[in-house]
């Protein structure tokens, strides 16, 4: 098992594949996109594999794969067969934005791959428009249904912002009547790639659960599952449930598990972090699997206790890093 100075278990790693995205979702990057990673700066699969391998033995026993948009990155499918081979990596599970894996479905479940995290920010054609600059929002919720129809286990990632999308707020929490998904309201983070500054209105967890709770004064918490980001509702009658992530105001750094790899090999043990070390530098230099294990003990004894000491101690202020390049 792996522990952080604080005590805390760290058992999931979020790999970014790649930082490039077909969508521009306005709250994580400008219309133009993002200076990317060149190819040569960017992780290999053979790697990501070795990493993984690695992180794996010393107790990383769940992995997200996120991204930019993983789908994206050419032979994603051939990456994840080989790592779905790893004894010690439990869990597989992937954040997207839904337009490119319709077609992937089947092979994915066959690789034991059945947890997809959705974005989708409006269930409005013209809002989804103006939100991800990108007119796929049939897409999205043909890949919706498809996954369900599969049997996977969906979330859909809504970030709540001001005079964008708060109206999609109630209908979107509606789609849990009939279907089994969990729809989850996130605030906004100010990882846009531009001047790091959020929307001018910033909806908080409190303001969009009064917000549910005025049309469903019903709804009732329910246990969240350990390391949750998520805190999670139940609605009567309703099939599947709700839950909000408040990942600005970072309630939950308590009970943090998680490390990120970003698409450049950077280590970052916050998400508030600017990262710890660069892993693709080490590999490269030739690094033995222990001297990996020993940077990354390193990094988890003198991890900040939460998202805030996290961010004070970044040297670039204020944020200006783009979602993508974090893997979210
Ligand atoms: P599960 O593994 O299903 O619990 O999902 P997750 O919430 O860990 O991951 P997902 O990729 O679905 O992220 C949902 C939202 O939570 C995104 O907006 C993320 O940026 C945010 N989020 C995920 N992990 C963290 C975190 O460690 N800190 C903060 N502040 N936000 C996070
Ligand atoms: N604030 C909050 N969440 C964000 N995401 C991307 N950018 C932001 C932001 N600025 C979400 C995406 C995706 C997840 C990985 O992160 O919607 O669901
Ligand atoms: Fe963990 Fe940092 Fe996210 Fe808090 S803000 S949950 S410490 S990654």
């Amino acid at each position: 098992m792996l522990y952080d100075n604080h005590g805390r278990v760290i058992n999931y790693m979020r790999l970014a594949v790649t930082d490039r995205c077909n969508l521009r979702c306005y709250y994580c990057m400008p219309e133009e996109g993002i200076d990317y990673v060149p190819r040569a700066d960017l992780l290999t699969y053979e790697e990501m594999i070795r990493v993984v391998s690695v992180f794996s033995k010393l107790g990383i026993s769940k992995i997200r794969i996120t991204g930019g948009e993983p789908f994206l990155r050419k032979d994603l499918m051939s990456f994840l067969g080989e790592i779905s081979q790893l004894p010690d990596l439990k869990k597989i599970h992937i954040t997207s934005n839904g337009t490119l894996l319709i077609d992937k479905i089947e092979a994915l479940r066959q690789m034991g791959i059945n947890s997809i995290n959705l974005s989708l920010d409006s269930l409005d054609r013209e809002r989804f428009f103006k939100i991800t600059r990108r007119d796929d929002f049939p897409k999205v919720m043909e890949c919706m249904d498809a996954l369900l129809a599969a049997n996977f286990e969906v979330k859909i990632n809504m970030v709540v912002l001001a005079g964008q999308n708060t109206e999609d707020i109630i209908p979107m929490l509606e789609l849990a009547k009939d279907k089994n998904i969990a729809v989850r309201f996130i605030e906004e983070m100010p990882f846009n790639g531009t001047d790091g500054k959020g929307n001018v209105e910033f909806w908080s967890n409190q303001k969009i659960l009064q917000t549910i709770q005025e049309k469903y004064p019903s709804a009732k918490k329910i246990l969240d599952p350990k390391y949750s980001t998520s805190a999670n509702y139940q609605i009567e009658n309703f099939k599947g449930t709700f839950g909000i992530i408040a990942a600005y105001t970072r309630t939950f750094c308590g009970s943090c598990n998680r490390i990120r790899l970003t698409p450049q090999g950077l280590i970052k043990t916050c998400l508030y972090d600017g990262g710890v070390f660069n892993v693709r530098d080490l590999l490269r230099a030739g690094a033995s699997d222990v001297q990996l294990a020993e940077a990354l003990k390193s990094a988890l004894s003198h991890r900040a206790k939460d998202g805030f000491e996290a961010e004070q101690r970044r040297f670039q202020n204020p944020v200006s890093e783009s979602m993508a390049t974090i893997g979210g």
